[in-house]
């Protein structure tokens, strides 16, 4: 097995181009779409991901839910709901680490070879991105040295600053 640091990636750009088994969704609980990644993801997956995800009903913060990929080039979407940030004393830390080790769960579960992921809850939830990179690539860390299963992980930026805080916490040159 390869150490942790050498099974993460990270890529620059749209998470629905990207052909792995799973990308992951920065859903709301609903599970019935909204702006952001989940926007687009539910674009590109068509109409089939919300009539799945109509069959879940819905998913707390925190939690992950699986459904196909439909016409994404991934296989799977990993649906999971990050915390609103409010400040960070009402345990929203601890609910974004558990939105990486639910979809890591998952992945393990499964047998997938690749998953990835958008930055979870940064954007129109407003975690700040330098904490919640250092989360996702902390739990990420100690999933991948404790399990084959994902054999990678890539984190997709999407805009160059988010790719510079990724690359800072991962100690990796530009
Ligand atoms: N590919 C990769 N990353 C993307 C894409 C994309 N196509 N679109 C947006 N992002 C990035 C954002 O730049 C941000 O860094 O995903 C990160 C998460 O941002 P949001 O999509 O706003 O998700 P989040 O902050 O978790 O808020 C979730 O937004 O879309 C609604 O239904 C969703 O209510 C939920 C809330």
């Amino acid at each position: 097995m390869l150490a942790a640091e050498q099974r993460i990636r990270l890529s620059r750009g749209d998470i629905t181009t990207l052909e792995v088994d799973a990308i992951v969704n920065a859903a709301n609980s609903s599970l019935l779409g909204g702006g952001g990644v989940d926007g687009a993801i539910h674009r590109a997956a068509g109409p089939e991901l919300l009539a799945e995800c109509r069959t879940i009903g819905g998913c707390p913060a925190g939690e992950a839910r699986l459904t196909r990929g439909y016409r994404l080039p991934a296989s799977y979407v990993i649906h999971t709901v990050g915390p609103v940030w409010h400040g960070g004393k009402a345990g929203e830390q601890e609910k974004l680490r558990s939105c990486y080790r639910s979809c890591l769960a998952i992945a393990q579960s499964r047998n997938f070879q690749s998953v990835a992921f958008p930055a979870i809850a940064t954007g129109i939830y407003g975690f700040p991105r330098q904490q919640a990179a250092g989360i996702a690539v902390a739990t990420a860390s100690s999933h991948l040295a404790a399990n084959e299963f994902p054999s990678l992980v890539v984190f997709v930026c999407f805009d160059p600053a988010m790719l510079e805080t990724y690359q800072a916490v991962l100690g990796r040159d530009a």
